[in-house]
Formats: C-alpha cells, sequence, structure tokens
C-alpha cells in the first residue's frame, strides 16, 4: 500500500484521486483550499464514484507520503510550499499532472531534486461542479514518460479507472497537447463561447495559425509533428454540425470568474519562440488578451 497526496482536489485532483480511492490499494488523502467530505464523480459510460474523502485544509499534522500528485493550476504551485514541506521527504515521488510544456519549474526550485518529479500529461476532460463533485465528459487516460517513474505512476493506478500511457517521445506528446491548448482555451475564454465557435471559417483560420505557430516553437524545442496536426485540431474541437460543442478548463475557469492558466497555456509559446528567433505575434496576442481580460465575478 502506498500513501498518496492529491494536492489540489479540482477536476483533475478529484478525477485521479476517486480513481485511486476506488482502486483501494492505497491510502489516499486531499489538500484542499475549499472542504469537502465526499467525493462525487460522475464518468460516461461507467457507474458514478461517490466515496468518502480524506480531506485536509491545512498541512500542520501531515507527513511526508510516498506520492504526492500536484493537481493545482501552473500559477499556483508556488503557493503550494507550505503543503511540500509537509508532505516530501526523499523518498517521496511527485507528479506534476498539469497542461503547458514546462512542468518542472517552480516545482524544482521548491523540491530541489528534479529525478523525482515525473512531468504528466493529462488527457481527462472533466469540469468541477462543486468541491469534491466531477463530471467526465471522455474516456480519461495520463500520458507519462518511459521511465522507472513513470512505470512507477502506472503500478500506482494498477487496477483503476484511469490508465497510463508511457511513451518515449514524451516531448512530443506534451507539445501536442499545447498545440490544442493554446487554442481552446484563449478562444473560448475570449469569446466565451463553447468550442464550436470554431466552426466559423474566420475562427478556425486563427486556430490553425496558432498551432503552427506552436508547432514551430515545439520543433526547436525537440518535438515532432506531422502537418496535418492544425487541421486534425480544428476539426476534433470543432466537432459536427448540429452536435453541442465542448468545453475546457480555461473557458470553465472564464465563466466561473477564475483566474486563468494563461502564461503555461499561451505566454510559453512568445517566450520560448524569442529564445528560438521564432515570430509568435498571434500567441503574443492571445496572452496580453487573456491576461487583461474584465475580471468577472467569481461563481465557484
Ligand atoms: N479540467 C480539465 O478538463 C483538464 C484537462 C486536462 C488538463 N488539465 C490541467 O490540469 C491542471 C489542473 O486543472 P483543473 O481543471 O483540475 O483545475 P481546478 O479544477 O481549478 O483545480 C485546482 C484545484 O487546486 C486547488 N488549489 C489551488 N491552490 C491550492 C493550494 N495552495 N492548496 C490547496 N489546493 C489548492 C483549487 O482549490 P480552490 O479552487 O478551492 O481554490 C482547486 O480545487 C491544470 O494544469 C489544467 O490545465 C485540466
Amino acid at each position: 500500500m502506498s500513501t498518496i497526496a492529491i494536492l489540489g482536489p479540482g477536476a483533475i485532483g478529484c478525477a485521479v484521486g476517486a480513481a485511486l480511492v476506488q482502486a483501494a490499494h492505497h491510502s489516499v488523502l486531499f489538500c484542499a483550499n475549499s472542504p469537502f467530505d465526499r467525493l462525487h464523480i460522475i464518468i460516461p459510460g461507467h457507474p458514478s464514484i461517490d466515496r468518502p474523502a480524506d480531506v485536509h485544509t491545512s498541512p500542520t499534522s501531515l507527513s511526508p507520503v510516498d506520492w504526492l500528485l500536484v493537481c493545482v493550476k501552473a500559477q499556483q504551485v508556488p503557493a503550494t510550499e507550505p503543503w511540500l514541506r509537509a508532505l516530501v521527504a526523499p523518498h517521496t515521488r511527485v507528479a506534476m499532472l498539469q497542461n503547458g510544456v514546462e512542468h518542472f519549474d517552480p516545482i524544482t526550485t521548491l523540491i530541489g531534486d528534479p529525478t523525482r518529479i515525473l512531468p504528466v500529461v493529462v488527457q481527462i476532460p472533466a469540469q468541477r461542479t462543486a468541491p469534491g463533485a466531477v463530471t467526465l465528459s471522455g474516456t480519461p487516460y495520463l500520458v507519462v514518460p518511459d521511465n522507472p517513474l513513470g512505470h512507477s505512476l502506472q503500478t500506482l493506478f494498477a487496477d483503476s479507472l484511469i490508465p497510463i500511457q508511457t511513451t518515449p517521445d514524451f516531448p512530443t506528446r506534451m507539445w501536442e497537447k499545447l498545440c490544442l491548448n493554446a487554442v481552446n482555451g484563449a478562444i473560448t475564454a475570449i469569446t466565451e463561447r463553447d468550442q464550436s465557435v470554431l466552426r466559423q471559417p474566420e475562427v478556425a483560420e486563427l486556430a490553425r495559425q496558432i498551432v503552427l505557430e506552436c508547432m514551430a516553437v515545439g520543433r526547436a524545442e525537440g518535438a515532432t509533428f506531422d502537418d496535418q496536426l492544425p487541421a486534425r485540431i480544428v476539426a476534433n474541437l470543432a466537432g459536427a454540425p448540429g452536435t453541442p460543442g465542448g468545453g475546457n478548463s480555461m473557458l470553465y475557469d472564464r465563466l466561473a470568474g477564475r483566474e486563468l492558466e494563461a502564461e503555461a497555456r499561451n505566454g510559453v509559446i512568445p517566450r520560448l519562440g524569442a529564445k528560438h528567433g521564432i515570430p509568435t505575434p498571434i500567441n503574443a496576442a492571445f496572452y496580453a488578451l487573456l491576461k487583461n481580460l474584465t475580471p468577472r465575478p467569481t461563481t465557484s
């Protein structure tokens, strides 16, 4: 049995935590800002998970764990330092379940040893509806590097509802996800419309340009893409005419009045682009707009 802490039990933290609680091999605790005492997870094609949860809102009295799964938004990582001080010892492995391509920053500064940090690409479309309550809208899985730490996470999730895929080319998987996230979050958060807005030809073209810039920077950083990626992303996001449009975590954050993950999903592209001399004006423009949207009232 492993001891596991889920740091940031929002949409993703509750989904992965519930899968581990249900698999029942482990002792799982949740480190939260907002308290709750039950997990309620709705998963398409599966019975819902409804279980009590061991939730803490302060690190006082907590001891180091075997695995820490960091599930906060990228910009929230620095503020988790008090939790890290309580939960991380030299034997603790730390999985970063985050969008973006900078999983090691700034957690490495806080923990000090990058060899214990596992970057994870999260493929779990999920929306938090209340503290502890999450609705998934697709099949969940996680992607990790094909290395001993990745295999160890695979063992942790054995017999759970969430499969762990390993890949020998993690940078490509990470950048492919960024190509998607750079488009879906920015366009839906700014228009405050679901992804069906990409059915408009002028929005689809803008989306394609966002992906092309991201691919150029990703290639300079070592990722490999096929040239059909922009068309595939736009078609998948737009969906078929007449079907409901999908959402994403940045749209949900915008509608709920929460801070946006703009730096990790768009700001990073001009920042790394400048390092390689690659112009990325469209992502720079979206980043500037996302950072300066009028605040909305917070709903959760
Ligand atoms: N949701 C999706 O569909 C999806 C899919 C793929 C990838 N991702 C990525 O997965 C990551 C997590 O996203 P998410 O959608 O799960 O975000 P989320 O629903 O906002 O969850 C983040 C959670 O962390 C909590 N938190 C923040 N700071 C904390 C702190 N200092 N101590 C304890 N708890 C803290 C928040 O609590 P409060 O809100 O109560 O403050 C919230 O419950 C992001 O990088 C996101 O881009 C999300």
